[in-house]
């Protein structure tokens, strides 16, 4: 049993202070909001993670796990701190260090033992020396203390999971002695452990987030072009995928990546990269490729309702950046509703969970009890966000529904031949379209050197 305060309670600080008291060590989870420290201490979750709530209050109740927002209380006694504080974007795509220095310098200053401070923010490149340059400074007296970089790489919704089953433990510090001390800590996930420098482990998280954004942009970009030549990207996906070298994962073509993480940290590794001088070309198209997905997603409702969206209704299924989650951060169905709503669409959605945050962003946006009601009247429907609820709905009866049969299925959760044989005047992502006359009938293939026989 180690005793570890965690300082920070949004998604990372509260499952790994969750997972850390289920392995059997003395958590403490500091914030410096009453309200959410309040509302913990109730058993009260501020973000929905399946299995968090459970797992919470079992620690609570075995002693294991408790909350704070004391500072005083939290750090003496305590053998390792994660800091684990949001890192949000500043205007210019730069990440925003106030909260994580906050933290580093209230730590300092309440330090009265040696300490093991483990930053599993996503931070830049460099962070870790900067962190630890803050501490000697607000230190009230000298007292030996380490950094090291720990990256997260759990996926909301299923956050626990990933933090119980890590494919990789990386651990980046300048004293080998803490990594190892941090490593121990992890052995119960029998997880391989890489400890390497700080610098290396900060760039490690960034390299991951953006190689996986990476891949989502290029199938995209690969969807693209199987509309125009009439082949099917789902099919190409999978076909890809089985060469061990690509993999099959993240290769659903769609409406591109949003969420706290992807977007943010392209952003920001690109403009790590421009402030010394380098030019990442590779990650502005990424992003160039993401945004023009949700424009795309507008584009494709307007032709197949004739070009002019005055006055259409168009019904979104699914509002949340990804299921499992009522996550709202950089969904894409923001962009969309709101491009909708430019063009005089009026714009309603069904979320199983995530209207509730969606309202406050989207306050334009009529919220509807479920999906069958969602298509009442509807000019078109959106598949936004491929919750399992929408695999099983009865289409017959969303098709009677609707005043025209027209869904645009940006997740490729239907069948197009199916939705054609229901009546549906379908489009997928890459798939599902009509072949464009200039490749109909025999017509030389593009890209190719012969004229038409
Ligand atoms: C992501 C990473 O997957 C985690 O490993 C990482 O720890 C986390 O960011 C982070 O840095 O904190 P998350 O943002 O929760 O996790 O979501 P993902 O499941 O990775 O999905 C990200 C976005 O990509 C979603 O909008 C999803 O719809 C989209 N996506 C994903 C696709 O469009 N196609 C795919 O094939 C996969």
């Amino acid at each position: 049993m180690k005793r570890i305060t965690v300082v920070g309670t949004g998604y990372v600080g509260l499952v790994t202070a969750a997972g850390f008291a289920d392995l059997g060590n003395r958590v403490v989870a500091l914030d410096i909001d009453e309200a959410k420290i309040a509302q913990l201490r109730r058993g009260d979750m501020p973000i929905y993670e399946p299995g968090l709530a459970e797992m919470v209050e079992r620690n609570v109740k075995a002693g294991r796990l408790s909350f704070t927002t004391s500072y005083a209380e939290a750090i003496p006694g305590a053998e390792f701190v994660f800091i684990a504080v949001g890192t949000p974007q500043a205007v210019n795509g730069e990440a925003d260090l106030r909260y994580v220095e906050a933290a580093a310098r209230s730590v300092a200053e309440h330090m009265t033992a040696p300490l093991i401070i483990v930053n599993k923010s996503t931070v830049p490149v460099g962070t870790g020396d900067w962190v630890a340059e803050i501490v000697r400074r607000h230190q009230k007296e000298p007292i030996p203390f380490s950094v090291v970089s720990c990256p997260e790489f759990l996926r909301e919704g299923s956050a626990l999971y990933d933090f119980m089953n890590p494919h990789r433990v990386v651990l980046g510090s300048l004293d080998p002695e803490a990594a190892e001390k941090v490593a121990q800590l992890h052995l119960p996930l029998r997880a391989p452990i890489l400890i390497t420098d700080l610098r290396t482990a900060e760039m490690i998280k960034y390299a991951s987030n953006a190689f996986l954004a990476t891949k989502i942009s290029f199938i995209n970009e690969i969807a693209n072009i199987c509309e125009a030549l009439g082949a099917d990207v789902k099919e190409v996906a999978r076909g890809m995928g089985y060469d061990p070298r690509i993999g099959p994962l993240f290769l659903e073509a769609g409406l591109g990546f949003g969420g706290s993480c992807f977007p943010k940290d392209v952003q920001a590794l690109a403009r790590m990269a421009e402030d010394m001088g380098r030019h990442p070309q590779l990650l502005h198209a990424v992003l160039d490729i993401n945004a023009d997905r949700r424009r795309m997603a507008v584009e494709r409702v307007a032709e197949l309702l004739g070009g002019d969206l005055t006055g259409k209704v168009v019904g979104l299924l699914g509002l949340a950046f990804k299921p499992n989650t009522d996550d709202m951060r950089e969904a894409p169905s923001i962009d969309i509703a709101r491009g909708l709503l430019e063009r005089g669409a009026r714009v309603r959605a069904y979320d199983p969970i995530a209207m509730d945050n969606a309202r406050r962003i989207l306050p334009e946006v009529e919220m509807m009890p479920d999906p069958y009601t969602l298509a009442q009247g509807a000019d078109a429907l959106m598949v936004i966000t491929e919750w399992n609820e929408f695999k099983q709905l009865d289409l017959e009866r969303i098709r009677d529904a609707m005043r025209q049969p027209v869904l645009f299925d940006g997740r490729n959760i239907y069948d197009p031949a199916r939705m054609a044989e229901l009546g549906f005047v379908y489009r997928g992502v890459g798939r599902g379209h009509p072949l464009p006359e200039a490749v109909r009938n025999g017509a030389p293939p593009p890209g190719s050197n012969m004229a038409h026989p």
